[in-house]
């Protein structure tokens, strides 16, 4: 069959900063699905993108052109408001698990389709399943019907939703082209718009722990991911958030979803309590729910209500003790004072190389492995108290660990104070 564009010709336009038409960029995500564009070609195009940048107009085609290679869901037959949140990855970030139910006890519709981790930020999907018998792969049918019956679900993406976005992040992961704004922007909200959700709060993160270290950085991706959302019919709105330093006390998998489970009692964290709060209440305001109170739904037992059945309706026990780490190393403060700085990056590299995250897709986690803080930025110290304890079933991993905390953790003197502003902006 013969092409209508030359593979190389689309590369040459944009290797000299030229701007590709509709009907290029159509043939381009169509060509490479379907195998007729080859991925070294592919990796070219994806860095001279990464390096030349695109117009709106050429994100927006490319982000409509990904949808168009799969499936769309359609919630309509619900008969009720739907709204999801996506953020863009970081460390202790389990916020999809307390707000998925706190919002369902409004009565907007939560389809959460998540996914696992890769590199040191954590997959809610890994997460759940410490918890014995969870399912994350549900028909489409399953998904409806938990839906309009629990009203929340956090479930896998099934194969035929944006299948052109598969493809192209394993390459992007591999060819070092992941940080490229017009990429990550398309790629998060062609999946999210063929999901066919009706709102969207992007929690996009910002520091160490996150794919954009700055805050110039975040506020383009989140504008571009806005407009995408606007356009496409999707009332959608960012908020941008503190990713320097953890989000709670645990970064791993059992550990994290018992400090949801605290959260959902009532307790938990205060970070994690704001946050899910606050994106709580843009999801709600997005849907057109007005005057709820989520935090009150947190503390009495509402959303551990629907947190109980949206983990029975996927096999799961809620009550079933969480798998447990069966070897322990504690790290000390050094010095007395203020903690004043705790890494992401580096509490989730710890993480990760304790066998909380998977180097290759078909790595399997450890459910009990991880990092458990004992101090959070802001907090009075003395030498030889507990700082953090690291979790493994494989205690040979724990070299590697303490290695990635080197220089993690700053002490200043009593009445220095962190920056420790947790919500930095919000766009819409
Ligand atoms: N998450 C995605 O789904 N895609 C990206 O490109 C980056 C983060």
């Amino acid at each position: 069959m013969s092409e209508q564009f030359d593979a190389v010709d689309i590369i040459r336009i944009k290797r000299d900063k030229g701007t590709l038409s509709p009907e290029q960029i159509d043939w381009t995500i169509d060509a490479y699905t379907r195998g007729a564009i080859a991925d070294e070609q592919m990796a070219a195009l994806n860095m001279a993108i990464l390096l030349n940048g695109m117009d709106r107009t050429e994100i927006s085609r490319w982000t409509t052109a990904m949808i168009a290679s799969g499936e769309r869901m359609d919630f309509s037959s619900l008969g009720k408001a739907t709204s999801d949140k996506h953020s863009t990855g970081g460390v202790g970030d389990k916020i999809t698990l307390p707000l998925a139910p706190l919002v369902a006890v409004f009565g907007v519709a939560v389809p959460q389709l998540s996914g696992r981790g890769l590199g040191h930020t954590g997959g809610t999907l890994d997460k759940l399943e410490s918890i014995s018998g969870w399912r994350a792969d549900l028909s489409n049918d399953e998904m409806m019907r938990q839906l309009a019956d629990v009203g929340a679900v956090i479930c896998a993406a099934g194969a035929g939703l944006a299948p052109a976005d598969k493809k192209l992040y394993a390459l992007r992961d591999v060819t070092g082209t992941v940080e490229a704004i017009p990429l990550i922007a398309s790629s998060i909200m062609s999946k999210k718009i063929a999901e066919g959700t009706g709102s969207l709060v992007l929690d996009v993160k910002v520091g160490s722990g996150a794919f954009m270290k700055n805050l110039d950085q975040a506020r383009e991706l989140a504008r571009t991911m806005v407009a995408l959302g606007q356009d496409a019919g999707v009332n959608t709105v960012a908020l941008l958030t503190n990713m320097a330093t953890p989000l709670g006390l645990t970064a791993g998998n059992a550990i994290e979803v018992q400090e949801s489970v605290e959260v959902l009692a009532g307790g938990g964290p205060e970070d994690v309590v704001e946050l899910t709060v606050r994106l709580a209440e843009e999801m709600l305001a997005c849907a057109g729910v007005r005057d709820a109170d989520p935090a009150a739904a947190l503390k009495d037992g509402r959303a551990m209500d629907v947190w109980n059945s949206m983990i029975e309706a996927q096999g799961g026990d809620p009550r079933a003790e969480l798998p447990v780490a069966r070897e322990s190393e504690t790290i000390y403060a050094p010095s007395d004072g203020v903690l004043v700085e705790l890494d992401a990056l580096a509490v989730g590299v710890a993480a990760w190389r304790l066998g909380a995250g998977r180097a290759r897709k078909e790595d399997v986690v450890q459910a009990g492995a991880g990092v458990r803080m004992h101090a959070k930025p802001g907090a009075l110290v003395r030498a030889g108290e507990p700082l953090m304890t690291l979790l493994t079933d494989t205690p040979e991993k724990f070299d590697r660990a303490r290695e990635a905390l080197e220089g993690a953790v700053v002490i200043a003197p009593e009445g220095s104070r962190p920056d420790a502003q947790l919500i930095l902006d919000r766009i819409a």
